[in-house]
């Protein structure tokens, strides 16, 4: 009897660590699981914090993310881009000073709008363009902040271009290892048209991949992923049926709110952290011990109680928060008006189509290759950290 035991116990362990990592990894009490495990593997306090009030503060109070999502998930997946997100310290610093004097050098947002409204309608009257779905909408993307950023460039985008973007969708959503190739074939396409157009800025540092990486990762990669997810949202049945939205005309002037709901609704950062090594007082008390990794689940606060929190932040708070929420306000704005309330949207706008690879689990799909890499990949990490590697 007793030699049984041993096997069925480690049989047991394995069956619900893939059963964990499976159907828990994005959402649940998997992730805490698994997050919670590499705090205690680095000897590291946790708390996860869904108090509204407690979150904005400890997001505004701390600018480093520690090792944690950021570090040990997201840097990876973004690589060969040094992702500006998922870095800390000097690293930090220096890259969020060049990305804030990149925006200086950047045509005004009064142009992306235009860019982003005719182009959107554009595809909207298209005979030739019978469905818009995750794929289309990752093309409009590109193609408005080509022409955006590269002051009115009309170059066809290269079908590899969109390839690497699903890539690093994918790699980025833990569910497979992105394409080297394709992810260099990206990188060079932004140094050729770095070299075009902004090489006055950083000179001869543009070669540098703490530099290109400014342009590809937060004007390309990072909102092509976030807007087929906020899209996803805004025409599911489920947020038109809360927010009244079937048969309803919809104001420009009311779009911001609704899309800030749609961003809260399912928010693609779904869980935020913040690194406290000192700890946080408030005279005598203490708000946070010392040593402690706050996770903060975006998702969760965003939809307390089954509604979306109105109060609840979209772009985070602090010297962390989203460093282009007047790009991406003004983007989203401009290409969900037309995708809302034109004539066409209904029979053309289907973003749920194609959308492969959501980190928020939206696609609705795991499968048993992606439970494979998870595996892979957790093993790994649990190594890293168990020799201090990390
Ligand atoms: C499309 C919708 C977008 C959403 C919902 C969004 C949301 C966010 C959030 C919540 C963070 C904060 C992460 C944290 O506090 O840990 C963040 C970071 C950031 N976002 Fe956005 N973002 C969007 C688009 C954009 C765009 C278009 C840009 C660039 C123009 C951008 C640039 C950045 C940068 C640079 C950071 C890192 C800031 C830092 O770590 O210092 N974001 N974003």
């Amino acid at each position: 009897m007793f030699p049984l035991v041993l096997p069925l116990l480690a049989i047991s362990t394995i069956s619900l660590f893939i059963i964990l990592i499976t159907k828990q990894i994005r959402y649940g009490s998997g992730r805490e699981v698994i997050l919670n495990l590499f705090c205690d593997l680095k000897g590291r306090r946790h708390r996860w914090v869904t108090d509204p009030t407690l979150a904005r503060r400890l997001l505004g109070s701390s600018s480093s993310k520690g090792i944690g999502i950021e570090h040990l998930l997201s840097f990876q997946a973004f690589r060969p881009i040094v992702s500006l997100e998922s870095v800390n310290d000097s690293q930090w610093m220096r890259m969020k000073e060049n990305f804030l004097t990149l925006k200086t050098h950047l045509p005004p947002l009064e142009k992306l709008a235009e860019i982003a409204e005719n182009k959107t309608t554009q595809y909207l009257n298209s005979d030739q363009i019978l469905l818009i779905d995750s794929p289309t909408l990752v093309k409009i993307l590109v193609e408005i902040m080509q022409a955006w950023l590269f002051h009115g460039d009309s170059d066809p985008i290269p079908p590899a271009l969109l390839s690497a973007i699903e890539e690093w969708r994918k790699e980025i959503a833990v569910k497979g290892r992105g394409d080297p190739n394709l992810k260099l074939f990206a990188v060079n396409w932004i140094q050729h048209k770095i070299r075009g157009n902004y090489y006055h800025v950083f000179e001869e540092n543009w070669s540098h991949e703490e530099y290109w990486s400014l342009l590809l990762q937060p004007f390309f990669v990072s909102p092509a992923i976030n807007l087929a997810d906020i899209a996803t949202t805004l025409a599911s049945s489920e947020f038109r049926e809360e927010f009244g939205l079937e048969g309803k005309k919809i104001d420009k002037g009311a779009l911001e709110g609704l899309l800030l709901s749609g961003i809260r609704y399912n928010h693609p950062f779904p869980v935020l952290e913040r690194w406290y090594p000192d700890g946080l007082k408030d005279g005598d008390q203490v708000i946070v011990d010392p040593n402690t990794h706050v996770f903060i689940p975006m998702d969760k606060i965003g939809r307390e109680g089954g509604k979306v929190g109105e109060k609840w932040v979209a772009f985070g708070v602090g010297k962390r928060a989203c460093g282009g929420r007047e790009v991406a306000m003004t983007l989203c704005t401009n290409i969900f008006y037309p995708l809302m309330t034109h004539e066409k949207a209904g029979e053309k706008f289907k973003p749920w189509v194609g959308h492969a690879f959501s980190g928020r689990n939206n696609d609705q799909k795991e499968t048993w290759r992606q439970t494979w890499f998870q595996v892979k990949l957790l093993v790994k990490i649990l190594w890293r950290l168990v020799l201090h590697k990390e």
